[in-house]
């Protein structure tokens, strides 16, 4: 394991150098490092001297070291090699980013930037649900291997195929697989997880059994939450009562949750495809159905290439990154992140299908999912053992537990294309109001398929194998 301890140096802005001529009339690899003024962050969003350099498909870093003359550990500091991302990470000034800009066989070279957390904010008065499982868990029986538990409203809208109502007299119920998310890996990029919560049932963990993580660029790298983010959000994607994918395994993989750079999460991405690699190996599929990653991220930058391309890469090995629109009421297509094609980008609703106060909104999205106070675990450091969160990140859990569900009812560890279909599949349209009419958002509401009524009863969804 390659631990790297970049310590955030003083942030400097880099000038963006469009695809220049040498001297000589050879062309350099484009530097996409953005310069300009992002509207979400400060001026200076660009970690000063560490740069992500991208080689071009089949190109080798041996080839790469042979045509620049020099050994790149050598010519800079904190070099590391990303495998599965196919380039290397370096310290460094500009004129040695001059030098391998020079090699044909680089694609691109950017500066590292910055990412914050979009941290969930707590439901006004802080609300301490009292929940008491044993009593108030009722188990039913629809078909073999369906369980409903009436705790949570946004939980019900989850699996319904009709608009809920808060006000009716009957607390609605969440339908789901009895074995919802049984031996999928749920990655949650966060601010950490309280693994002992009682939500998770001894299904958490973290990631590779590391009591603290590298990928924590600022602040404590302990895996524990000392922010109350992670727990909350992981509970929502697979806790017992509080979850979508309530067998799901969730796995902490720590990134911070004051601030994190594109070089960390791409960093965090390679290990868990590799990780994910290394079970479809070993396992058969009934023995693990496949991965999802969930994060709620936002860049200063308006280009992140690296971690677009490491997102397009995960896919291709068959693991679907969620991740939440941001909560800045604002078009989520500024998020280069959001508005990738490879991502699913979850926008946020209250309790009456409304957009909430912050939710980004526009095209971006995927999906939308209930995102205002919203209960869920909370972790050890709260002094109960429940709370409420509101925001995007809440949204993106849903749909993460959703996935997760399509994920290990079909195996699809391989197959995001099957994946994305299940959710277009089985999702609501029409539902949601209350977003701005330009640009407009799709009008999709995340769903399990539980009560679809086009499909056989032998389904558990739509599209699913009977
Ligand atoms: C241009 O200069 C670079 C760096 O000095 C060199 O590697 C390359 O071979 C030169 N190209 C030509 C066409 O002379
Ligand atoms: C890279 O190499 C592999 C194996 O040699 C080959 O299958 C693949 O087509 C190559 N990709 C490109 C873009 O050349
Ligand atoms: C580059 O340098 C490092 C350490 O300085 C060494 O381990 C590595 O083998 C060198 N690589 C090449 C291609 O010479
Ligand atoms: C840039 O770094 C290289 C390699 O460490 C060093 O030789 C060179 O002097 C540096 N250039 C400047 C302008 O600092
Ligand atoms: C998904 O990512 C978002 C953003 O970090 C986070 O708020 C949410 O808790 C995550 N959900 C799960 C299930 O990990």
């Amino acid at each position: 394991m390659v631990v790297f301890a970049w310590i955030l140096p003083a942030l400097l802005p880099v000038s963006a150098i469009a695809t220049s001529l040498c001297s000589n009339g050879s062309e350099l690899a484009p530097d996409v490092s953005h310069a300009g003024q992002s509207q979400k962050g400060p001026d200076s969003y660009l970690v000063k001297d560490s740069y992500i350099i991208k080689l071009k498909n089949n190109y080798s870093i041996e080839e790469h070291v042979d045509y620049i003359g020099s050994n790149v550990s050598s010519i800079g500091h904190d070099y590391y090699y990303l495998d599965i991302f196919s380039g290397y990470a370096i310290t460094t000034n500009r004129s040695v980013i001059q030098l391998i800009r020079r090699d044909p066989g680089v694609k691109w070279t950017k500066s590292n930037s910055l990412l914050y957390p979009y941290t969930p904010l707590l439901s006004p008065a802080g609300r301490k649900d009292q929940m008491k499982p044993s009593s108030r868990q009722q188990l039913k029986r629809w078909r073999p291997a369906i369980q409903s538990v009436p705790l949570s409203f946004t939980l019900a809208m989850q699996s319904a195929a009709q608009k809920l109502s808060r006000f009716t007299r009957d607390r609605p119920l969440y339908w789901a697989l009895d074995d919802a998310g049984r031996t999928v890996d749920i990655y949650v990029l966060d601010s950490g997880i309280d693994i002992n919560h009682p939500e998770f049932e001894g299904r958490a963990s973290n990631f590779r059994g590391w009591n603290t993580s590298p990928f924590v660029p600022l602040g404590d790298p302990r895996m524990g939450d000392l922010a109350g983010h992670g727990t909350c959000v992981a509970s929502v994607a697979g806790g017992r009562l509080t979850g979508t994918a309530k067998h799901a395994n969730l796995i902490n993989v720590k990134i911070g949750d004051v601030i994190t750079t594109e070089l960390h999460v791409i960093s965090a991405i390679i290990q868990v495809i590799t990780e994910h690699k290394n079970k479809k190996r070993t396992f058969s599929r009934d023995l693990f159905a496949g991965s999802v990653i969930n994060w709620s991220f936002g860049g200063y930058d308006t280009n992140l290439f690296g971690l677009e391309s490491i997102i397009q890469q995960a896919k291709a090995h068959g693991i679907l990154t969620v991740t939440a629109a941001g909560n800045e009421n604002t078009d989520a297509a500024a998020d280069p992140i959001c508005k990738s094609k490879d991502i699913i980008c979850v926008g946020a609703v209250d309790q009456a299908y409304r957009k909430t106060p912050g939710s980004n909104y526009g095209e971006a999205i995927t999906v939308s999912a209930p995102g205002h106070d919203i209960v869920c675990a909370a972790p050890s450091i709260y002094s109960n053992l429940y709370t409420a969160e509101s925001g995007t990140s809440l949204a993106a859990a849903y749909v993460s537990g959703t996935t997760a569900q399509f994920i290990g009812y079909e195996k699809l560890r391989s197959d995001t294309g099957t994946i994305i279909q299940r959710m277009r599949d089985n999702w609501n349209v029409g539902f949601l109001q209350g977003f701005p009419s330009r640009p407009a958002t799709p009008n999709t509401f995340n769903s399990n398929g539980f009560k679809k009524p086009n499909k056989s009863p032998d389904q558990p969804y739509v599209g699913a194998p009977a």
